[in-house]
């Protein structure tokens, strides 16, 4: 049976290795199959709850579909596009949200990340800084998913509460409707563990802890070298379990490479060796795909085209969903 895969990712910043660990390289080996239909989108209209600056926005918005293109999207074979280009998922997203109970949205991560971190700054008004973009985040998210009925999401770990709300509120929208019209999606979790960034907390372009798949050779061993390490003198067996550079390079390196590094570490090894073992496997790991990725940085044109025909392409069948739910609420008029 053909199977939907669906997955986003928000151009905030720079794509970094966390994201394609948790959703670009699950995604990708998955879009290769022949019973496979994939969804691959840039959520450009989630930024927006973090207002970046519009010239920003939209660079950001060109390296996210860059780096898509360099890992190996085939935009003939996959459906690609940009999610502000189709306004259905807007009119879902409202229908959505008077199906959601408020209580839900009081749960999201992200939301109440905002007010600990509030609470932790002593400020008396919790919501302090919360744009209702930011509290209604998943619901929109699950308006992307729904449209299109995929059986499964790929994403990192750090997204499995999101799903978990898609699949309420789509099945509180089919119980309210007695209907069956919502597929109920899964997340589809490769690696349970998120991967850390640079000090260590999850890697995220909101920490600014990451390293972007990208740069250049002299910036990217700049960066390797920060990665925190204990102060273990390089004689001292190490332990790889929780060590940063091991946990990443393991997700670059073929079996028998981590085996050795493994062994490496067992007999004792320097910090600074370790970095620059991870270093020219990540060079080498991105070296081609780099190049892919400076030709369509130089060719903006050609990425928003390439764009704009996915969003063409996934436009009927869009506006055919959306009929339906709007047929299923009492919405839809025949003339
Ligand atoms: P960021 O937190 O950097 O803004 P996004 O929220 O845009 O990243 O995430 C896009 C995708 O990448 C999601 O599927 C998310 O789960 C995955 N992802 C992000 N950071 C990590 C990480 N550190 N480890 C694993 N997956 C990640
Ligand atoms: N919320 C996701 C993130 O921050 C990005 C995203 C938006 C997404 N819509 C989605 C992921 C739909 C999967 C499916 O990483």
């Amino acid at each position: 049976m053909l199977q939907k895969i669906l997955t986003g990712i928000k151009p905030t910043g720079q794509i970094h290795i966390g994201n394609y660990v948790g959703a670009i390289k699950p995604s990708l080996d998955l879009a290769q199959k022949d019973n496979i239909s994939s969804y691959l989108f840039i959520a450009d209209s989630h930024s927006l709850t973090i207002q970046p600056p519009t010239a920003e926005l939209k660079h950001s918005i060109h390296q996210a579909a860059s780096a898509w293109l360099a890992c190996g999207l085939d935009p003939n074979k996959v459906f690609f596009y940009c999610q502000s280009d189709i306004p259905e998922l807007f009119e879902l997203n409202w229908i959505l949200s008077c199906c959601t109970p408020k209580g839900l949205m009081n749960r999201a991560h992200s939301y109440k990340a905002k007010r600990d971190q509030n609470l932790k700054l002593g400020k008396k008004d919790l919501d302090d800084k919360v744009n209702m973009g930011l509290y209604n985040y998943p619901i929109l998210m699950s308006a992307d998913i729904l449209l299109f009925s995929p059986h499964q999401v790929p994403v990192g770990g750090d997204q499995v509460q999101h799903l978990e709300m898609a699949r309420d509120i789509a099945q509180k929208f089919n119980h309210i409707y007695k209907s069956n019209l919502f597929t109920i999606p899964k997340a589809l979790v490769r690696e349970q563990k998120i991967l850390p960034g640079l000090d260590g907390r999850k890697m995220s372009k909101s920490y600014n802890n990451e390293i972007p798949l990208f740069l250049e050779s002299k910036k990217l061993q700049k960066l390797i070298r920060k990665i925190k390490t204990d102060s273990l003198p390089a004689e001292t067996p190490k332990d790889t379990k929780n060590c940063l550079i091991f946990q990443i390079y393991k997700h670059f390196a073929s079996a028998k490479e981590t085996q050795n590094l493994k062994e490496h570490y067992a007999k004792g090894i320097g910090w600074g060796e370790a970095k620059d073992i991870l270093f020219y496997k990540l060079e080498d790991y991105f070296k081609k795909k780099k190049e892919t990725y400076d030709h369509y940085m130089s060719q903006p044109l050609e990425l928003e085209k390439i764009l704009k025909t996915g969003s063409e392409k996934v436009k009927e069948e869009a506006q055919a969903f959306l009929k339906q739910v709007k047929k299923t609420v009492g919405l839809f008029k025949e003339l």
